[in-house]
This record gives structure tokens, C-alpha cells and sequence, in this order.
């Protein structure tokens, strides 16, 4: 069968690696992709949200099935155009549907879902131009710190958490009024703030029925002991040794279960992956955000862990036979810590040429950021590549990990040297 894959990141030279394992995938595109999948399928100069070049892509080619990696053609409605195009219509986009995708493109629809079906999340209240004193109000009744959520989607920037509350105020004014993530913040949850430590949770669903990938931690900020702006992700590591079987069994009860039988009962058509962001309050998991797609770098932790057919799983997925498989997972822990652009996650320059890929042999560098100039590997983001190892433990995976990131070069390269250290 011929695949196609949307995106170009880490996530999805991971997935790609993943699906090449399969006999079912017997030619593999990616749209655009990076240096990393153009040395193990063919990559195409496509921009995943052009759905009319994906779709004469598709055609020419005789795609069979298309994986989304990113949220952006997820939320802009790739799923649905496919359904309602005649000459689409049989292939299989693995997503959700656009209003599926809402989970993740608009803050107040999760939190409306997750509300209307009894899943635990923190207290909330949204906001708009209009309702700005009554923001104000709302926030002097919660405690510090405070946790403001631009609506729409934000790039992973748009939530501001402070402990000062005119300064929260004034965010929230500058969200509202001053546009200051444009119309994704036209609308701004307040929510109360979570104490715990967080983690996420991978599950894959048809519509109907779901199964559970891997826990992953990983670690969003730039500096070491978490310090430092937000990022995209700067490691991760799965299994999570604090999700234990008590922990694990809430999380299905009480979260995904109530979850996939959301989008059921109303008749949201989901066939794809749903991340569900938790933090562990004392004991009890709480929901602090769904996005609709794999985790990036979680899914160079989870994909090398799963031993099951990804292809086998998709197609079961898109003839919503999801019930029909077992998973199997991998013992070991796998760990992964990204190598970023120094500057990151501020500015930083490209096209530094990558040097001693080809000297790490135990473990997997998955490309993030990377392209081909001249037939040379160089950086092409500011996460640039994501060195994954396997360990009978994730102390032991992440030494790994740090030992062939000492074989790699490229002018600049940061990365932290703490990954793991909070976890026992
Ligand atoms: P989100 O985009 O909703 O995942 O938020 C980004 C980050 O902000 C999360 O990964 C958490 O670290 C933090 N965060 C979001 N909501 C809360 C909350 N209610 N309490 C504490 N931290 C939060
Ligand atoms: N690593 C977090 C994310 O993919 O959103």
C-alpha cells in the first residue's frame, strides 16, 4: 500500500521509521518531511495544508491512506474534505474529524466537552472583549498563580500562567483587547491553577473503541530544573514510572473511557490519536488539555516502544475494527532528548551543517529540523534532532542517549543534561 504522511518534524520521522517496519507499507511519501524521512521514503514538496495539492498528490500517486502528523490540517478540515470529495472519499485520513479537531483548536470546546461528560479538569470560566470586568472579576475569586488560555491554537505559546494578579489582569486585557496571540485570543479560558506533576496519555481510537499507547513525560521547558520558556519539547521518557497500575486505571475510568464515549454520544467522528494532557494532582489524574494528534518528542519515545503493526493498526482503525487488536508493547524504556538551535525557543539561525550522525549506532537520532543542502544534513528549526535510546530503565536509556549526543556536532547545539533527574 501506498502511504502518505503529513508533516516534518520529529514526530514524523518517527512514524515514518514506525510504518516502514510493516510489509503493508510498501511505498512511503512525506509531505514535506526533513532529511531524516528522505533517507527512508520519498519526500514531497507539499505544504500539508494545500488540501487541493494533497488531494492531485493523492490521485497521481494512488495514495491509499493518509496519517496526519500536525493539528493544522486536522483543525482546518482535512478529514472532511476527504469525506466529501467524490474521488477521496475511499481513502482513509487518519484524524479526527474537523469538529473532532476543535478538541484541540479551541480551548473552550474541550473544556465545554469535557465538562458535559463529567471528566475531571480544572474549574473555568471563558471570556471575550465584551466580558473583560467580568474576567477581572473571576480572577480575584481564584488563587494565585493564574492560568489564562488563548482559545484557538497559538503555536504551544498561547497559555500564560502568573502569579501576580494585576499582572494578570493585564494579560488578560492584552489577550482580549491588544490581540496579543491575534484571533487566538479573542476568546481566554481562566482556569484554576493544577498542583502536580504531569504526564501524558496516548490513546488510539476508531470512534468505537480505544486502546492505550505508552505514557511519555516530556520536558517543555529550555532551561534545566524546568526553568526557562515554554518549548515544544526538550526530552522524553516512557514509561512514566509514577503511572502505576492505580494511577493508569483512573486515568481509564475516569478519563478515556468517558472520553471516546464523548465523542460517540455526540457524534463527533474521530479515527485517529487522541494525546490527552494530564497532571497528577495528589493521586488524582485531571485533564488539563486534549490535542488531536501524537505528541512531538513523545512519539520518539512511543512509537519505538510499540511492537504491534502501525499499518495493521490504522487500517483497523479506518474499518473501525480497533477492537480486533492487541497491542503489544516493548519492556524496555525508551528515552529521548532533543537537540536544539542555540537560541531556541527564541531566535536562531539555520543551515548549520550537522556533523557525526552516521557515528551513532546505539541509538535511533530522529530528525526534527533538518534539511538537505547539497547533499550535507543542516538545521532547519530550532528543534533539530531527537536522539532516542532503549534501556532495560530510563536511567540507563538516557546515558545512552547523552553518550551519542557526544558523537554529534553542529555550531550552536544546546541541549539539557537533565532530562530524567526529577523521576526515580
Ligand atoms: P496547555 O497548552 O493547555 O497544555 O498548557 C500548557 C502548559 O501549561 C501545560 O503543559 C501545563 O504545564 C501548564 N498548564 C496548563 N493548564 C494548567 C493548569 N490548569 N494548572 C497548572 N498548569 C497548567
Ligand atoms: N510535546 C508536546 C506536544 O507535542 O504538544
Amino acid at each position: 500500500m501506498t502511504i502518505l504522511l503529513l508533516g516534518s518534524g520529529g514526530r514524523e520521522h518517527a512514524l515514518a521509521w514506525k510504518m516502514l517496519q510493516s510489509s503493508k507499507c510498501t511505498s512511503l511519501f512525506v509531505a514535506p518531511g526533513n532529511a531524516g524521512t528522505a533517507a527512508i521514503a520519498t519526500n514531497v514538496s507539499i505544504n500539508p495544508n494545500d488540501f487541493e495539492a494533497v488531494k492531485n498528490f493523492v490521485l497521481q500517486e494512488k495514495v491509499a491512506m493518509v496519517v496526519v502528523g500536525p493539528e493544522d490540517p486536522l483543525v482546518l478540515g482535512i478529514y472532511d474534505y476527504f469525506k466529501n470529495d467524490t474521488d477521496l472519499q475511499h481513502i482513509p485520513v487518519i484524524g479526527p474529524s474537523k469538529v473532532g479537531a476543535q478538541l484541540e483548536g479551541s480551548k473552550e470546546f474541550a473544556k465545554e466537552f469535557l465538562v458535559k461528560h463529567n471528566i475531571p479538569t480544572a474549574r473555568y470560566e471563558s471570556f471575550t472583549q465584551e466580558t473583560v470586568a467580568q474576567g477581572c472579576q473571576f480572577l480575584e475569586t481564584l488563587d494565585a498563580p493564574y492560568v489564562l488560555k488563548a482559545d484557538g491554537l497559538a503555536a504551544g505559546k498561547g497559555v500564560l500562567i502568573l502569579s501576580d494578579l494585576e499582572e494578570a489582569k493585564t494579560e488578560l486585557r492584552n489577550m482580549l483587547v491588544g490581540a496579543k496571540f491575534g484571533a487566538a485570543s479573542s476568546k481566554v479560558v481562566i482556569e484554576e491553577f493544577l498542583d502536580g506533576i504531569e504526564l501524558s496519555c496516548f490513546v488510539l481510537t476508531d470512534g468505537k473503541s480505544y486502546k492505550i499507547l505508552p505514557t511519555a513525560k516530556d520536558y517543555k521547558r529550555i532551561g534545566e530544573g524546568d526553568t526557562g520558556l515554554n518549548t515544544g519539547g526538550m526530552g522524553a521518557v516512557s514509561p512514566v514510572p509514577f503511572a502505576d497500575a492505580v494511577l493508569m486505571e483512573k486515568i481509564e475510568n475516569r478519563i478515556v473511557k468517558p472520553t471516546i464515549a464523548g465523542l460517540q454520544k455526540d457524534g463527533i467522528e474521530y479515527k485517529g490519536f487522541v494525546f490527552i494532557g494530564l497532571i497528577n494532582v495528589k493521586g488524582e489524574p485531571m485533564v488539563i488539555e486534549y490535542n488531536v494528534r501524537m505528541g512531538d518528542p513523545e512519539t520518539e519515545v512511543v512509537m519505538p516502544r510499540l511492537k504491534s503493526d502501525l499499518v495493521e493498526i490504522f487500517q483497523a482503525i479506518a474499518c473501525q475494527e480497533l477492537d480486533k487488536i492487541t497491542l503489544e508493547i516493548d519492556e524496555r524504556a525508551a528515552t529521548t532528548i532533543m537537540v536544539v538551535s542555540g537560541g531556541y525557543p527564541e531566535d536562531y539561525e539555520k543551515g548549520k551543517e550537522i556533523t557525526g550522525l552516521e557515528n551513532i549506532t546505539e541509538s535511533i537520532p530522529f530528525h526534527a529540523g533538518t534539511t538537505l543542502e547539497n547533499g550535507k544534513v543542516v538545521s532547519n528549526g530550532g528543534r533539530v534532532i531527537a536522539v532516542t535510546s532503549y534501556g532495560t530503565n530510563f536511567q540507563e536509556a538516557i546515558k545512552k542517549s547523552y553518550q551519542s549526543i557526544a558523537k554529534l556536532q553542529f555550531d550552536k547545539m544546546y541541549y539539557r543534561k537533565d532530562i530524567g533527574n526529577d523521576l526515580e
